[in-house]
């Protein structure tokens, strides 16, 4: 089995982060060519060294991190501090990675990859979309040569998390996710018409505590921290978890139910930016280039999840320097 090679553009992040343990827990299925960080759940310089955090706590104190996009195209920034920490990544204990950042630029990192690839890279996006619009628009010719997207964001039964019709990443840049949803690359899009299903209840986080390495212990504690925002806002059993749909899919595209559309962003509107109005039905001539996200087997997806996070070695990795 040939692995599925991917570019990772994140936010971390709780989690992102839990995205991030997912491909690395995976390396039959996911060979993670890099990560690219940009400003989103907190702003860039703090993104960028989580991904650092995240790779080391990971033992993958190799791969490459990129920083982004410190602010959106066109929007001013928003940061979800009041969700994920000061931080971002609040719940986990932060020491300054050993591991150094890229010195190239995400967008430059993300067109240079992708023109010289033999064999087209899949981009995983799970925050703002300013980097891939960024690359997109920089070097069109980028499009052919990107197997597909595969990000988090949006939402439609569910209504918006950060405003009453956006879902968060869409509202962050909804410029940016404008250009990514025109730019005709096939797209796998996961929003919280399915994320507010997989809800990290207090079993499921019983459950990854008592996985007991190392990482299993961040991604509790993490969650732990993150979840006191929703459980209050939503009172539900559990907090949503949201970008880790983003590799299940890649691990297990059976776990998810998807129907093609064409989506379009709102990008005028002050009261409903960044809304995702889905089409499934051809009404507004849109190429049905995605596959939206309805329904998920949130059983099957936990086990995934948990059966991933045991891979993990029971000690620490320890934290060496890289290139
Ligand atoms: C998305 O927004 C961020 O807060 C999360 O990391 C996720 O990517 C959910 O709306
Ligand atoms: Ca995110």
């Amino acid at each position: 089995m040939t692995a599925t090679r991917v570019i990772i553009d994140c936010d971390p992040g709780q989690d992102d982060a839990i995205n991030l343990f997912l491909a690395f827990a995976s390396p039959e299925e996911i060979e993670v060519l890099g990560i690219t960080t940009v400003a989103g759940n907190a702003p860039v310089a703090l993104t960028q060294r989580n991904a650092r955090l995240i790779c080391e706590l990971a033992g993958r104190g190799d791969v490459l991190v990129h920083a982004g996009c410190t602010a959106p195209l066109s929007v001013a920034p928003l940061t979800a501090e009041h969700v994920h920490g000061a931080t971002g990544i609040d719940g986990l204990d932060i020491w300054e990675p050993a591991m150094l950042l890229q010195p190239v630029h995400a967008v430059d990192y993300l067109v240079d990859t992708l023109l010289g690839a033999d064999q087209a890279p899949t981009l995983v996006a799970t925050g703002p979309l300013t980097n891939i619009a960024m690359a997109l628009t920089r070097e069109p010719g980028i499009v052919p040569r990107i197997e597909r997207i595969v990000l988090m964001g949006g939402a439609m039964r569910e209504g918006g998390n950060i405003t009453p019709s956006a879902e968060f990443n869409m509202r962050a840049d909804p410029h940016a996710a404008d250009i990514v949803l025109r730019s005709g690359v096939p797209i796998v899009m996961l929003g919280l018409d399915v994320t507010h299903e997989l809800l990290v209840t207090r079993a499921r986080l019983a459950r990854m505590k008592a996985i007991g390495n190392p990482v299993a212990t961040a991604a509790h504690d993490m969650l732990a921290f993150s979840e006191r925002y929703d459980l209050a806002k939503y009172g539900k059993d559990g907090a949503p978890l949201h970008d880790p749909c983003t590799m299940a899919w890649l691990l297990r595209p059976d776990l998810f139910c998807t129907r093609p559309c064409s989506v379009a962003v709102e990008t005028g509107s002050p009261l409903t930016l960044g809304h995702t109005a889905v089409d499934f039905w051809g009404i507004t001539q849109g190429r049905r280039s995605i596959q939206w996200a309805y329904d998920v087997d949130v059983e099957g997806f936990f086990d995934l999840l948990f059966e991933r996070l045991a891979r993990f070695p029971a000690a620490r990795f320890s934290r060496r320097r890289s290139a």
